[in-house]
C-alpha cells in the first residue's frame, strides 16, 4: 500500500518537476533530526501485537452492543481494521470527516479492555488542547459502557476521569512530564506569563499565522536582555544589526510616505528642535565636556523632516542624543505636567521624549550614542580621554520592527529572532548552523543575510543566557532537542518516565514536526532497548496538513514508513485507508476536492460521501464575491439569519448550527460584533474560528470569510529549506500548497451547505466554479 503511495507521490506533477538530487534522501548533517539516511535499525516489529481471534469476536460483540444503546456509530470494515490492528506500526490515512478521532477512541478501547495494555503504557496525542479535550470526553464517555467498564482494573474504573486526563495528551504536556523526571523541575521559558487566561489567548494565537505567538512581557524582558548585552559585546553581531535596521529604515521611509506615522512625525519634527533645547536646559552645566560640541544639530532626516541630536563627538560626528529615558540624578527630569508646544499642539514632554526615542531607533541610519543619566557622561569623558574612537561600544541596541519578506507583518526584532529560530528548530535544525547554511543561498548584503548572520550569532548567546540565570529556564525546543536523535549526549531516562511511550497513538498526524518525530524515535527506541517492544498509530490527512509555518511537514506522514522503520519480516508498516466521508454532502466533498487538485505534493484520494444529500436543500460551495467582509460585514450577518432559518427548520442538528470560518480574528471580530448588534441569535448556535481553529470541528452550514491564498515569497525560509535538504519543495511552494489545504480544511467543516464571502476569488476561491 506504501508503495502505492508512493507511486502517486511520484506522479503527481509537481514532483515530476523535482530535481534527481532533491528526491534522494539528504545526508545526515549535524544538528538535522531528520530524514533517516542509511538503513536504520529497525524500531517496530518482528513481533506483531498479540491479538487473538477470542479478543476480536468479543470487541465486535460488544461495539454492537454499544451501537445499539446509541453509544458509538457502526463502524465501517476499514475502520475495523484499524481498531483491530495487530501491527506494531500502522499508518491510517484518511480523508476529512472519515471517522479519525472517532476511531481512535474506539481503538484505546481495544487496546486497554481487550489486550490488556494498561493506560500508563500508552499515549494518545493530539495537537491542540481543545481536541484534547475532546477526545478525553469521548473517552471517558465509552469506557463508561458497562462492558467495557467491568473489563477495567478497579483502580482504573474508579479512576476513570483522571487517567483519560493523563492518557490523552499534547505533544508539549507530554514533553513536560518526562523532561521533569530527566532535569527536575524547571522554569518553562514558553510558559513565563503565569496567567491561565493569557496563555489560552496565546495558545489560540499561536493557530493563526496571521498573529504568530505575541511573546509575553517576561520572554521579552530575556531577550532583550541577551540582545543588548551581545549588541555591546560582539563587534559582528552590532554590524549585522546594524545593517539590518538600515534595510528596515529605508523600506519604512519609502513605504510610510502617506501614512498616519507622517503626520506624527510632522508633529514631531516641529517641537523637536524646542526638544533638544529643554533637554540641555536641564541637563544645564554638566554638558560640556571636551572633545564634545554641545550644539543641536539635524543629526538624521525622517520622510525629509529633520530631528535633531543634543551635540557630536568632535573627532567622529557622531550624534549624542541626551536624556532618551528623561532621566537625571535618578529622578525624571520632567514630570508629566510639563509640556512643549502651545495651545492645541501642546504635547508632554516625556511623550514627546518616548516619541522620540522611537523616531531614533526607526529612521536614524548611522550609529548614535544616548546618553540617559549623568553617570553616563562620566564614562564618555573617560572613553573621550582613553581610547580609540572606534572601541564605542555603549551605543544603545536599537529596538526596531522587522518585517522579513513574506511575513505577515512587523515585529519586534527579538520576536522575528524568535520565531525564525523556532521555525528552524521544529524542522530538527541547530539554529546558528542553519543560519550559517542560510547564508549560502542568499543574496550576500540583503536584510535576510544580516537577520541570518545575526541569529547565528544571538541565538546560542540567548540560550546561554536562559542557562545561566539562577533558576534555569528550559524551552521546549530545546528539550525536544536535548531528548532527540541527534543530542550530543544522550540523558537516561528512568524506566517508569519511559512507559507511556511504549504505545502511541497520535491524531492529526500530518500537523508533526521533524523535531517531534526525532524525539519520538528517540523515546521509542528507548523503549526497545529496555526490552519491550513499542507500537505507533499515526492517524492523518496529509490534505489537513496546515502548520508548515511552524515548521510541520506533511512529508513526514506521506513517507510513513522512510521514517518509521519496521522488521523486514513484517514487510513495512499497515496502511489503513478510510475514505468514507460521514461529515459533508457530496457536492461540499467535490469542491473541496477541487481546491486539493491544485496542491503538487499530495496523497491522492476520492471521498465516498455517506450522508445523503437534498438537491433541493443542500449545497455545495457558494461563491459571494464582491465583499469586503471586514469593512462592511452586512452581507455575512444578513447569511447568518438566513442560514440559521434553515438550520432551526431542520428536524435535527449538528451542536454547530452554523460555522462562521475566517483566516484572520479580526474579521471574526468585526462579524461577531455586527451580528451581536443585529440580535436575532441564541446563544451557542453560531459559532466563530479560525479556519485553523475549526480543525476537527463540524457545523450545518460553514461561511467563510476570506480568501485564503499565499501569494508572498519568504527568501529566509526558501533558503532555511534548501539548505535543509529536507523537502521536495521550496517553502514558497510548500506554502502555497499549504493555503489550499487550508481551504480544504475550512470548506470541509460544513455538514449541509458552504458560503464563501471574497471579495474576488483568489487562490482557492478561484478554482471553485460559480454558481448562482
Ligand atoms: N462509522 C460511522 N458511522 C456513522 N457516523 C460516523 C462513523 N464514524 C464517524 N462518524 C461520524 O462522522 C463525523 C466525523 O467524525 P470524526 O470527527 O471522528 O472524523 P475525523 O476524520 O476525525 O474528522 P477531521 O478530519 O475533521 O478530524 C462525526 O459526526 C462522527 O460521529
Ligand atoms: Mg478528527
Amino acid at each position: 500500500m506504501l508503495d502505492s503511495i508512493r507511486a502517486l507521490w511520484r506522479s503527481s506533477k509537481r514532483a515530476a518537476r523535482v530535481s534527481p538530487e532533491a528526491r534522494t534522501p539528504a545526508k545526515a548533517q549535524p544538528g538535522h533530526a531528520a530524514p533517516r539516511t542509511s538503513q536504520p535499525a529497525p524500531l517496530y516489529g518482528p513481533q506483531k501485537m498479540p491479538v487473538s481471534a477470542e479478543q476480536v469476536a468479543a470487541m465486535r460483540a460488544e461495539v454492537g452492543a454499544a451501537v445499539a444503546q446509541g453509544i458509538v456509530a457502526q463502524p465501517t470494515e476499514a475502520q475495523w481494521a484499524m481498531i483491530l490492528s495487530s501491527h506494531p506500526a500502522t499508518c491510517v490515512v484518511a480523508g476529512a470527516g472519515s471517522g479519525k478521532s472517532t476511531t481512535l477512541v474506539l481503538r484505546v478501547v481495544f487496546m486497554w479492555c481487550h489486550l490488556g495494555i494498561p493506560p500508563e503504557d500508552m499515549t494518545v496525542i493530539s495537537f491542540t488542547r481543545a481536541s484534547c479535550e475532546e477526545l478525553r470526553h469521548s473517552l471517558q464517555r465509552v469506557l463508561s459502557f458497562e462492558p467495557w467498564r467491568q473489563r477495567l482494573a478497579p483502580e482504573d474504573a474508579a479512576h476513570l476521569e483522571e487517567r483519560c486526563r493523563t492518557l490523552v495528551s499534547t505533544f508539549h504536556a507530554a514533553l513536560g512530564r518526562v523532561s521533569r523526571r530527566v532535569w527536575g523541575r524547571a522554569e518553562w521559558f514558553d510558559l513565563i506569563e503565569p496567567n491561565a487566561t493569557l496563555r489560552d489567548e496565546r495558545a489560540d494565537d499561536l493557530d493563526n499565522p496571521v498573529l504568530g505567538g505575541p511573546l509575553t512581557k517576561g520572554q521579552r524582558d530575556l531577550l532583550n536582555t541577551a540582545y543588548r548585552s551581545l549588541f555591546n559585546e560582539d563587534r559582528v553581531f552590532r554590524q549585522h544589526i546594524i545593517a539590518l535596521l538600515r534595510h528596515e529604515c529605508d523600506r519604512h521611509t519609502l513605504l510610510r510616505r502617506n501614512s498616519a506615522e507622517v503626520k506624527h512625525l510632522q508633529l514631531a519634527s516641529e517641537r523637536d528642535l524646542e526638544l533638544a533645547q529643554r533637554i540641555q536646559a536641564r541637563w544645564g552645566k554638566d554638558w560640556v565636556l571636551p572633545g564634545v560640541d554641545p550644539t543641536p544639530f539635524v543629526a538624521f532626516r525622517a520622510n525629509n523632516l529633520p530631528f535633531y541630536a543634543n551635540g557630536r563627538i568632535i573627532k567622529t560626528g557622531m550624534p549624542i542624543f541626551l536624556s532618551l529615558g528623561g532621566m537625571k540624578d535618578d529622578k525624571f527630569l520632567f514630570s508629566k505636567d510639563d509640556r512643549i508646544g502651545q495651545g492645541k499642539r501642546a504635547f508632554s514632554v516625556v511623550g514627546a521624549l518616548t516619541i522620540r526615542r522611537q523616531i531614533i531607533e526607526r529612521y536614524c541610519d548611522r550609529e548614535v550614542l544616548h546618553l540617559d543619566h549623568t553617570e553616563k557622561l562620566e564614562w564618555l569623558r573617560y572613553r573621550l580621554e582613553h581610547l580609540a574612537d572606534e572601541d564605542f561600544r555603549n551605543v544603545s541596541a536599537p529596538a526596531f520592527d522587522v518585517q522579513l519578506r513574506g511575513e505577515p507583518k512587523a515585529v519586534g526584532v527579538v520576536e522575528a529572532f524568535y520565531a525564525q529560530a523556532n521555525f528552524m528548530e521544529s524542522l530538527g535544525l541547530d539554529v546558528a548552523q542553519a543560519c550559517q547554511r542560510a547564508q549560502g543561498q542568499l543574496a550576500s548584503g540583503s536584510s535576510e543575510w544580516h537577520f541570518c548572520a545575526a541569529l547565528a550569532r544571538f541565538w546560542p548567546s540567548f540560550e546561554a543566557q536562559l542557562r545561566s540565570l539562577a533558576v534555569p529556564m528550559r524551552r521546549f525546543n530545546r528539550a525536544f532537542l536535548d531528548l532527540g536523535e541527534q543530542a550530543p549526549t544522550q540523558p537516561a531516562v528512568p524506566a517508569d518516565a519511559l512507559r507511556p511511550f511504549t504505545h502511541l497513538l497520535i491524531d492529526e498526524f500530518q500537523d508533526i514536526s521533524p523535531q517531534i518525530v526525532s524525539w519520538l524515535r528517540a523515546m521509542q527506541r528507548r523503549v526497545r532497548a529496555l526490552g519491550a517492544a513499542p507500537s505507533l498509530m499515526a492517524i492523518g490527512d496529509d490534505w489537513q496538513s496546515i502548520y508548515g509555518w511552524r515548521g510541520s511537514a506533511p512529508d513526514l506522514f506521506i513517507d510513513f514508513a522512510r521514517h518509521f522503520p519496521v522488521h523486514p519480516q513484517l514487510g513495512g508498516p499497515l496502511q489503513c485507508r478510510l475514505m468514507d466521508n460521514f461529515r459533508s454532502v457530496e457536492p461540499i466533498l467535490r469542491d473541496a476536492e477541487r481546491i486539493v487538485a491544485a496542491v503538487g505534493v499530495k496523497v491522492d484520494k476520492q471521498a465516498q460521501p455517506r450522508r445523503r444529500a437534498d438537491p433541493a436543500l443542500d449545497h455545495g460551495v457558494r461563491l459571494i464575491k464582491g465583499v469586503q467582509v471586514r469593512r462592511d460585514p452586512k452581507a455575512v450577518v444578513a447569511a447568518i439569519h438566513e442560514q440559521l432559518a434553515f438550520v432551526r427548520s431542520l428536524a435535527r442538528s449538528d451542536k454547530n448550527k452554523i460555522l462562521v470560518l475566517s483566516r484572520s480574528n479580526e474579521t471574526l471580530n468585526t462579524v461577531e460584533k455586527a451580528l451581536r448588534k443585529a440580535g436575532g441569535v441564541k446563544p451557542g448556535e453560531v459559532r466563530f474560528e479560525t479556519f485553523h481553529r475549526a480543525k476537527g470541528l463540524q457545523g450545518e452550514v460553514a461561511i467563510l470569510c476570506e480568501n485564503c491564498v499565499y501569494e508572498e515569497s519568504h527568501p529566509l525560509r526558501n533558503a532555511i529549506y534548501a539548505a535543509s535538504g529536507l523537502f521536495r519543495q521550496s517553502y514558497d511552494e510548500a506554502a502555497r500548497d499549504e493555503a489550499l489545504r487550508l481551504a480544504y480544511v475550512a470548506v470541509t467543516r460544513g455538514i449541509r451547505r458552504v458560503l464563501w464571502f471574497v471579495d474576488q476569488p483568489k487562490g482557492a476561491s478561484a478554482l471553485l466554479p460559480s454558481r448562482p
